[in-house]
């Protein structure tokens, strides 16, 4: 059996362009695997700083304050409940009370400092989204998801830390699920570091904890009609 030569088009184009598709395919996998790199990186719920604890200029402990003297999240960081920021309080709020207290001690020098000329404590941020990421505390603080959801323990913070990604897929994943993360705005404080729904205790452990929020949760959503987007342009506008 003889096969007949079918056209030659081999002329037609210089030999090199034979190695044009698997050039093209290098590139396309190559890319292939960049992309999926990329997103694997952006939506991994890790690549964003927890952990990030910058040293502040006034050695400030949440835990002595917020925590053993018990004073409440809102009455420092007074926009919470009204507005998309939280604020970090004005010098005048510290000297409310160290007029009085430790009013030499030389860990409030920067505070002193601040307060005879007017310049600003120049506090660190911890936590930031990328400007292209809306968010606003009061919308989820007012229908019941407290500050330790997103911010931890910070009753036991000497220095504020980080504690959860800020990712988009951490959003996410409260969005299309949040029954178990809420308390009842009606009833509940919102700012309680050691908040657990009625009818269970810290020493029941994490599973009954969780079911008993789960439960609690889940007659909020229904009564209140909570609803997070997860829609692109809810987020990013
Ligand atoms: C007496 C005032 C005061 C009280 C009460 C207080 N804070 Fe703060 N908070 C500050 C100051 C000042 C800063 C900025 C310095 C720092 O990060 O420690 C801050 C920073 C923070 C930050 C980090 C902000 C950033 O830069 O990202 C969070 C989160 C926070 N506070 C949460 C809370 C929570 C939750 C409570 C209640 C359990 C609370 N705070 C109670 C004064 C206060
Ligand atoms: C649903 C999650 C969530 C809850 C609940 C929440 N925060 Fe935040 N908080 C964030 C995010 C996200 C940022 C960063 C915001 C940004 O960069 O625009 C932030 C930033 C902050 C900041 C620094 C920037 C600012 O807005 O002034 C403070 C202070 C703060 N939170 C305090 C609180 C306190 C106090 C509560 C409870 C009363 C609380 N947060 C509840 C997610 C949350
Ligand atoms: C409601 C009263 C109150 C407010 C408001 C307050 N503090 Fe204090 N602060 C105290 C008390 C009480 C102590 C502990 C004093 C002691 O150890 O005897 C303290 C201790 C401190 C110390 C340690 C001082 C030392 O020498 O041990 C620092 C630093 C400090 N506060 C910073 C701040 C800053 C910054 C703010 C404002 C963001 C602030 N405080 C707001 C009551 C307050
Ligand atoms: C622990 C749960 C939880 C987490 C985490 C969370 N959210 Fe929400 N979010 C909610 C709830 C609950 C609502 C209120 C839904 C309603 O009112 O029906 C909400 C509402 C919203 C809304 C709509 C209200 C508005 O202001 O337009 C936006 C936007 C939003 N969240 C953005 C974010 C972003 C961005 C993040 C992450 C940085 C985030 N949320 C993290 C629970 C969460
Ligand atoms: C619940 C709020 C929320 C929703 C809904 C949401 N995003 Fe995001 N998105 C975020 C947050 C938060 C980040 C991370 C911000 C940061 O790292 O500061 C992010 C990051 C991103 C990034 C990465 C940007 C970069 O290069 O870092 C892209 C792309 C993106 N979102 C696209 C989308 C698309 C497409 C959708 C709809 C399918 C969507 N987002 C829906 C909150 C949201």
């Amino acid at each position: 059996m003889t096969t007949q030569p079918v056209s030659e088009p081999r002329f037609v184009f210089p030999p090199w362009t034979n190695l044009l598709p698997a050039v093209s395919l290098v590139a396309v996998v190559g890319g292939l695997v960049g992309a999926i790199a990329g997103m694997w990186y952006y939506f991994s719920p890790k690549h964003t700083d927890v952990g990030y604890q910058p040293e502040q200029p006034v050695p400030y402990s949440h835990k002595l304050h917020a925590g053993d003297l018990g004073i409440d999240c809102r009455y420092c960081h007074v926009g919470v409940e009204r507005s998309p920021v939280a604020t970090v309080p004005p010098t005048q709020v510290c000297m409310n009370c160290h007029t009085q207290i430790k009013k030499d001690s030389p860990l409030l020098g920067a505070v002193r400092k601040s307060w005879e000329d007017g310049s600003p404590v120049r506090w660190k941020r911890v936590h930031k989204l990328g400007d292209y990421v809306y968010f606003d505390h009061s919308r989820h603080v007012t229908r019941g998801v407290g500050c330790a959801e997103c911010h931890g323990r910070v009753d036991e913070m000497i220095v504020v830390k980080q504690v959860e990604p800020l990712s988009m897929g951490w959003c996410l994943e409260c969005h299309r699920d949040p029954g178990s993360r809420l308390r009842d705005p009606q009833k509940d404080r919102i700012t309680d570091m050691n908040w657990l729904p009625p009818g269970v205790k810290w020493e029941d452990g994490d599973a009954a904890i969780a079911a008993k929020r789960a439960e609690y949760g889940k007659a909020l959503v229904e009564r209140d009609h909570i609803a997070p987007p997860t829609e692109c342009s809810r987020c990013h506008r």
